[in-house]
């Protein structure tokens, strides 16, 4: 592994005070929660140990934070951002709930496309949102893809105010193309719905894959749309709260402008932000190459050794997508791993039912812990 990334010895790990690290007994691999195992970046630790010695521990302060996301954007993503558009939020998750508080009526229905990441269930709970499914369609190739027909019925449901896409795509890690998020940006115009669009595991496009920012496209909905990103999957600060909206015109602007109070990030987020997007871009190419590695490594492992279980490497990110349905392992195979072979991974049905007989390995790690951790899973069975 580059030395960027540290060695992800299994004695420092288990220092960590993490979710990751605390949730199960010493005698349980985690691989559940996505959290990677590698050593921080190095101009993220400096950001953070100045500010501690100068006691800048106070509330956050915007800065230059819309300037360094707008860097990362045009360099890494091929899209122009206004600085001015840009508003910090304490993480992904509660930035979408309170711009869906904001600008869609309670009650109303917003279309997800399960499998997809089980927060967004929760959330939408918690304000009083309702789930309208479009499921993503089984492809020809054992993976999935957008099924727009599906989609097409959602959005035009009666009571749905909106959409919320994944892309990069969580559990899948997939990219949508170009022409995909164009025939989204022509439905969501036809049935005129607010657009949401988590963009959290963007930075972590792999090889030659390219995301396409939505927001960068040449369509009218583009301007309608919130994007939001943030250091937090891509240099593993999710503990530092700090994340980015994107907002696509001045009155959307406004809206975030207006809810200053309830999306006040971290300070230190802030500052360790500002030090990934624009001092640590060597650090995020280790760990895009590091991730390129283990699905391919993972992928073989499989083949070896569980050969019966299904996976399509990703395009973006740690995250896979295990098809366990003909292991007999029931819905949920995770909680066998779990229980018979000392592994943790993400159940299957966490992503909505689609997820009944799937479970999700978290790879942002050393090729020796994902050994041990396929290791495991194939003593399980
Ligand atoms: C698609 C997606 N959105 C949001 C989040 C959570 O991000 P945050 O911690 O910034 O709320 C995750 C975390 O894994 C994610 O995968």
């Amino acid at each position: 592994m580059d030395a960027l990334l540290g060695n992800c010895s299994l004695d420092q790990l288990v220092k960590r005070k993490s979710h990751k690290w605390r949730t199960y007994p010493p005698d349980v691999l985690p691989a559940f929660v996505a959290e990677m195992d590698f050593m921080v970046a190095e101009p993220i630790a400096e950001a953070v140990r100045e500010a501690l010695a100068i006691g800048d521990t106070g509330y956050p302060y915007a800065g230059e934070l819309g300037e360094a996301f707008a860097s990362f954007a045009g360099s890494r993503l091929g899209w122009q951002v206004d600085p001015g558009r840009v508003f910090s939020i304490p993480d992904v998750m509660t930035g979408i709930a309170e711009l869906l508080v904001a600008i869609t009526p309670h009650g109303s229905g917003v279309v997800l496309n399960p499998p997809v990441y089980g927060p967004f269930f929760l959330r939408l709970g918690y304000i009083s949102r309702e789930v309208v499914e479009a499921p993503l369609s089984h492809a020809d190739d054992g993976g999935y893809d957008l099924d727009f027909e599906a989609l097409d019925g959602a959005l035009g449901r009666s009571g749905v105010s909106s959409y919320l896409l994944c892309n990069p795509h969580n559990p899948l890690g997939r990219i949508w193309r170009k022409d995909q998020l164009l025939t989204i940006a022509d439905l969501c115009q036809r049935h005129d719905v607010e657009l949401l669009v988590d963009e959290i595991h963007a930075p972590l496009a792999l090889g030659d894959a390219q995301h396409v920012p939505f927001a960068s496209l040449d369509h009218p909905m583009a301007e309608r749309a919130y994007t939001f990103n943030s250091a937090s999957k891509g240099w593993n600060i999710p503990g530092l709260k700090c994340g980015v909206t994107v907002a696509g015109s001045d009155a959307a602007a406004q809206v975030l402008t207006d809810r200053w109070e309830s999306l006040l990030a971290s300070h230190h987020g802030v500052l360790a932000s500002v030090a990934a997007f624009t001092r640590s871009l060597d650090w995020l190419d280790a760990v895009r190459r590091q991730l390129a590695e283990n699905t391919e490594l993972l992928a073989r492992l499989l083949r070896e050794r569980l050969p019966e279980v299904g996976y399509m490497p990703g395009e973006a990110s740690f995250l896979a997508w295990l098809d366990c349905r003909k292991l007999g392992l029931g819905d949920d195979p995770a909680a066998a791993f779990l229980d018979r072979g000392k592994v943790a991974l993400t159940e299957g049905p966490y992503f909505g039912s689609q997820g009944a007989g799937f479970a999700r390995l978290n790879i942002g790690t050393s090729p020796e812990l994902i050994t041990e951790a396929v290791t495991r899973m194939a003593a399980s069975v």
